[in-house]
């Protein structure tokens, strides 16, 4: 089976929607490539989902490559999409260029994502130069936290009509799709009737080319905040809770291991 490519994701725009998961290791990038999910994204919310940090900021270039590799590994029909950590691509075009494609060669992913509008026009050009597709990210960019000052919807009133310039301005730099996240749904419904290329919307409502989750919100695995946005599909923490307490249990008054989980002693 051949994996999704760059032109078929912008022909999908108006034909079908797009689905994108979030995945972080060949255990969950196989099941999630098995079920068809177009394209698993390595998201540098890597750091809270599996790095026990508070939010993205401290991810590095090489935490980036370890994880997509494992991704890469046994996907064989998602597009592998992996995020630049913040500063590997906001220094210089160089910086942006090289580290970019350390994603693609090291890392086998099939393109970045970058956060962020007018100021890295610049690099998304050099990426795209270089043969690197690029998706852009708008809205809510949790790279900025420090200068948004929390995670909160993006583009309400007159602020809408800077991000509608800024994807249209993303487009021409050459991105192939953009995630729109946290932004009120007519902004966004707005931003995805202006693009040639597809929106993938998180908290950006239902008019989005296509959605995205965080894999552990989406399983119900992350259970001391559930943004407005996520939908639990499943009650992960529940169910793993449940199994090691049991477990346990069965250790300590000695039921495990039982005759049927011991070896014969000839
Ligand atoms: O890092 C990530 O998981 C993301 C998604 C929320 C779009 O960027």
């Amino acid at each position: 089976m051949s994996k999704v490519t760059v032109p078929e994701i912008i022909k999908a725009k108006g034909q079908r929607k797009l689905c994108m998961l979030t995945a972080y290791d060949s255990a969950m990038a196989s099941f999630v490539d098995q079920c068809d999910v177009d394209i698993i994204l390595v998201g540098d919310s890597l750091a809270m989902t599996v790095l026990g940090q508070e939010d993205t900021l401290s991810v590095t270039m090489e935490d980036m490559i370890h994880h997509t590799l494992a991704v890469s590994r046994v996907t064989s029909r998602s597009m592998v999409v992996a995020d630049m950590p913040f500063m590997s691509y906001q220094v210089s075009l160089d910086q942006a260029v090289a580290n970019a494609g350390r994603l693609l060669k090291e890392a086998r992913a099939g393109a970045v994502k970058v956060e962020g509008g007018s100021a890295i026009l610049p690099q998304v050009r050099a990426m795209v130069q270089a043969g690197i597709p690029v998706m852009g990210h708008l809205g809510l960019t949790p790279q900025s936290i420090a200068q948004l000052g929390g995670y909160k919807v993006q583009g309400r009133g007159e602020a809408g009509e800077k991000i509608l310039q800024e994807a249209v301005r993303l487009e021409e730099a050459g991105c192939f799709s953009m995630v729109l996240e946290a932004v009120p749904p007519g902004l966004a419904s707005r931003i995805t009737s202006s693009l040639k290329i597809p929106t993938i919307g998180i908290g950006a409502g239902p008019d989005c080319d296509g959605q995205v989750l965080v894999i552990n919100d989406l399983l119900g695995m992350n259970t001391r905040f559930k943004p407005r946005f996520v939908k639990r599909y499943a009650d992960l923490a529940g169910i793993i809770t449940e199994a090691i307490t049991r477990y346990r249990q069965e250790v300590l008054n000695g039921d495990f291991p039982s005759e049927s989980h011991s070896y014969k002693d000839d």
